[in-house]
């Protein structure tokens, strides 16, 4: 029953009248009074009766009427009875008989009313009643504040004063108007008749506020002069009275000085501002407890700058602002496709993600994580995903993270203390559903204090994620609205339990057809807009483009190539300014090869840098698979009059040591068939060295290489250079598969060699390759070392119908011209 249907109900109307001695029953409370005189049961039952409402009133206390403020009923029939004439409509929760013939009665108060007139005294008070009902305040930012002011106070009149129950504390948290607030601590103040009766007559609440505040305050400060604290010595409670004696004196200068009223406003304002910033109702609470501390701090101290960052933080947190998100699976591919070339297998995956995103939005789908050399487009996709599915984008950088607070922050206490990336990264977007990148993810370190791979696990775990915790914000922020990918250079330096989080998307460089075109059609536009040209006054020749991609580059992604097209328009654009200060017009630079040796300066890689036409004994070339895509390499094998050593020299990772050992045996248990004297093994020392040490040499598919390598050297017949080789080696000599194939393959290319053995069990893999690059290739298949041997060994090799004379090597010439097939 709401009051106000009371107050519609009963204005106007008899009520039966119940007087209660030594109680005023406030609006809202629910209270048993004990009732034995006969009017007043027969009041009772009358009401039960009927609609169980009744009228409470309390008996004046005694003394002089002209002394109390409110006037009195004064009824003359017996029994006297001197009520206030303004009290409280309640309605008759339950009624008992208690053996000694008194009522128990349980009554709520529901509004307060007034008696207009008495219709009777006999059998029972009956009276004409005008309901007051409570015009409750709208709840503003002002009563807010009021309400945890006076609930301040209450809980320092509790702690101080004991003038009140702390049973009323957990009452307070679940009011909603202040009026009801103000009648819920009247009636736990323990006050005498007349006073509650004043608080119950204070119709206005602003007013009924202060009575209750003064009253309050009184309390305490009675128990701070009669040093009857329940808490603490003498000395606390003098403490505090002085502070707040000091504080209050503060508070007068500073208003006489006008500045009284800012320092306040300031603090509503952020009340204001929290109140409406839409966090959890945790961030809520915190954010209004930090500002009540940051009140009572000295505004200058380093703890308030703290503080007030803090709230700026909790401020400025998306805690439910979302783009809205439609996804269009159409309009998504057209995004993808006008932001990067190629890529259809990606993309396809990409869209399929998205097209169960539509149908299903809960679903906790898997984390797709893009793996492939840098430069390729792993974080830009993540980029293009964003923009495709309406949401913002944060990329969130784990490269070299070592440490798990740099995720999830630094607890407050710490000075200089800041949230962790994940929480930077939502400010900085300002959505709660944004798309993060997290880039890198091989990169996380493990070594330090806090495994920041496991913070990660967390932060990707659809179960847990809800409720992530930074250590600096301190209460639970909801990441499950946000959509996680990864991208990583490599996949085996991902932890394991990560690993198993992520769907793995491999993202492999670009052969050089494929970068003239994205050149041609992605770079370049947008390297000229960046730089504040048009196509019209800048156009590149194909040639040059060329030029640039296979002299200035060696690598598997566009990066270092977007950088020398960036340069070279960047240098045409200070001649367009210049020149515009002279005055002079402007007109189409055509970029051409020799404009951009100009503009660039000296090639950084000269084609035959690899020494592709000549043959060179005990030296293979391998092909390895490395973070920064395919490289080509170089293996060196010298043979010194010795007692049959291994010597291995340029920072060789175990498995390559390995490998080198495993080949070391299988040449040498083979040595025969190869056409290798045993005793060799026994005079001469093995010397094997893989210059050009920036490379991690890592990984067992430089098996075969190692291989000839010995056998060249072993026999003294060269190899040649134009054909390189991978594949892992068993001391059988079979020949086993290895990984990265496009990327082995693509920087064979890049060296203009188009030889290339791989291992038999590889050919599906190649096969997917695209056409342009296998159409430049002459890949052979083989299952064993015999097999390579014939393709790179200068005796073993079968001469064909082509006949080219080599440029034998002055050193290593130990045999003159040979021939060779010309595949090509
Ligand atoms: N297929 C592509 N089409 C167009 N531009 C691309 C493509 N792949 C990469 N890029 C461009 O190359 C640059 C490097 O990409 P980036 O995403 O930083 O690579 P990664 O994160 O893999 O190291 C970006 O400017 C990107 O737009
Ligand atoms: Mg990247």
């Amino acid at each position: 029953m709401s009051t106000d249907n009371v107050s519609m109900s009963h204005v106007g109307e008899f009520l039966p009248l119940l007087p209660l001695k030594d109680t005023v029953i406030f609006p809202q409370m629910i209270l048993p009074v004990f009732v034995s005189e006969d009017i007043c049961i027969r009041a009772v039952e009358a009401a039960c009766a009927k609609d169980r409402f009744i009228f409470l009133s309390a008996f004046r206390a005694e003394g002089p009427a002209e002394d109390l403020e409110q006037p009195a009923l004064m009824v003359s029939t017996p029994p006297p009875f001197d009520v206030y004439d303004l009290g409280t409509v309640a309605s008759i929760m339950r009624t008992r008989k208690l053996p000694d013939g008194r009522l128990k009665v349980l009554l709520q108060g529901l509004t307060r009313g007034t008696v207009l007139n008495l219709r009777q005294m006999t059998p029972y008070p009956l009276a004409s009643v005008r309901s007051l009902p409570e015009k409750e305040l709208p709840r503003t930012p002002e009563t807010s504040s009021l309400i945890r002011a006076m609930k301040e106070l209450v809980e320092q009149t509790v702690q101080y004063a004991r003038t009140i129950t702390p049973d009323v504390l957990p009452l307070l948290l679940e009011t909603h108007g202040l009026g009801r607030f103000l009648d819920i601590i009247a009636a736990h103040m323990n006050l005498k008749i007349e006073d509650a009766q004043k608080i119950l007559g204070t119709i206005d609440i602003h007013e009924r506020y202060k009575k209750i505040q003064m009253t309050l305050r009184g309390d305490i400060e009675a128990a701070i002069l009669q040093g009857k604290s329940s808490t603490g010595s003498r000395d606390d409670v003098q403490k505090i009275h002085r502070e707040n004696y000091l504080r209050e004196q503060l508070k007068a200068l500073k208003q006489e000085l006008g500045e009284g009223g800012e320092g306040k406003e300031e603090f509503e304002e952020m009340r204001d501002k929290v109140m409406k910033a839409q966090m959890s109702s945790e961030g809520q609470g915190e954010c209004l407890k930090q500002i009540r501390r940051l009140e009572r701090m000295n505004q200058d101290s380093s703890e308030a700058s703290l503080t007030r960052t803090y709230i700026d933080w909790m401020l400025d947190l998306p805690w439910s602002k979302m783009s809205d998100t439609k996804i269009e699976v159409t309009q998504c591919k057209k995004i993808l496709d006008q932001d990067h070339y190629g890529l259809d297998k990606i993309k396809d995956r990409i869209l399929e993600y998205m097209a169960v995103k539509k149908l299903n939005p809960n679903l906790k789908g898997p984390i797709l994580c893009f793996v492939g050399p840098p430069g390729v487009g792993k974080t830009s996709l993540g980029k293009s995903i964003a923009r495709a599915m309406g949401r913002k984008f944060a990329r969130i950088s784990l490269g070299g993270v070592k440490d798990e607070s740099e995720l999830r922050g630094h607890r407050r206490t710490y000075v200089g203390a800041l949230p962790g990336r994940i929480i930077q990264a939502l400010k900085q977007v300002g959505t709660k559903n944004p798309v993060f990148m997290l880039d890198e993810i091989d990169k996380v370190g493990a070594d330090y204090k806090g495994d920041p791979a496991s913070a990660l696990l967390e932060i990707l775990d659809p179960e847990q994620n809800n409720t992530f915790s930074d250590h600096y914000i301190s209460v639970p922020f909801d990441l499950s609205q946000v959509i996680f990918l990864a991208n990583a250079n490599r996949l085996d330096t991902i932890p394991g339990p990560l690993r198993d989080r992520l769907e793995i998307i491999e993202v492999s460089g670009y052969s050089e057809d494929e970068k003239n075109e994205i050149t041609k059609q992605y770079i370049i536009p947008k390297v000229v807009s960046d730089n504040g040209l048009t196509q019209d006054l800048i156009s590149f020749q194909d040639s040059a483009v060329n030029f640039v991609i296979q002299s200035y580059t060696r690598e598997s992604g566009l990066r270092n190539l977007e950088k020398n097209m960036a340069a070279i328009t960047r240098k045409i654009a200070r001649f367009f300014a210049e020149n515009d200060e002279k005055g002079k017009e402007r007109k189409q630079v055509k970029i051409t090869t020799k404009l951009a040796r100009e503009l660039l300066g000296e090639e950084k890689y000269l084609e035959d840098e690899h020494e592709i036409e000549s043959l060179k004994v005990g030296m293979g070339v391998g092909l390895a698979y490395t973070q920064v895509g395919g490289e080509v390499l170089h293996i060196e094998v010298k043979l010194l009059p010795g007692a049959g050593k291994l010597i291995l020299t340029g920072q060789l990772g175990d498995v390559m040591k390995e490998s080198v050992q495993a080949a070391h045996t299988c040449v040498r248990a083979c040595a025969a068939e190869f056409g290798i004297d045993v005793k060799k093994f026994e005079t001469q020392d093995v010397h094997l060295h893989v210059p050009a040490g920036a490379i991690p040499k890592d990984g067992p598919s430089a098996g075969i290489a190692i291989a000839v390598s010995l056998i060249s050297a072993f026999r003294g017949v060269p190899l040649r250079q134009d054909v390189a080789m991978t594949g892992e080696l068993t001391l059988q000599g079979r020949v086993l598969p290895i990984g990265g194939v496009r990327e082995k393959c693509l920087a064979a290319l890049r060296c203009g060699i188009r030889l290339v053995c791989l291992p038999e069990k590889n050919r599906g893999a190649f096969a997917e390759l695209p056409l342009t690059v296998r159409r430049k290739m002459d890949v052979r298949f083989v299952s064993h070392l015999s097999e390579v041997l014939e393709h790179c060994l200068v005796d073993a090799v079968k001469s064909g119908d082509g006949v080219v004379n080599y440029a034998l090597n002055a050193r290593d010439g130990e045999s003159a011209a040979r021939t060779r097939d010309t595949a090509a």
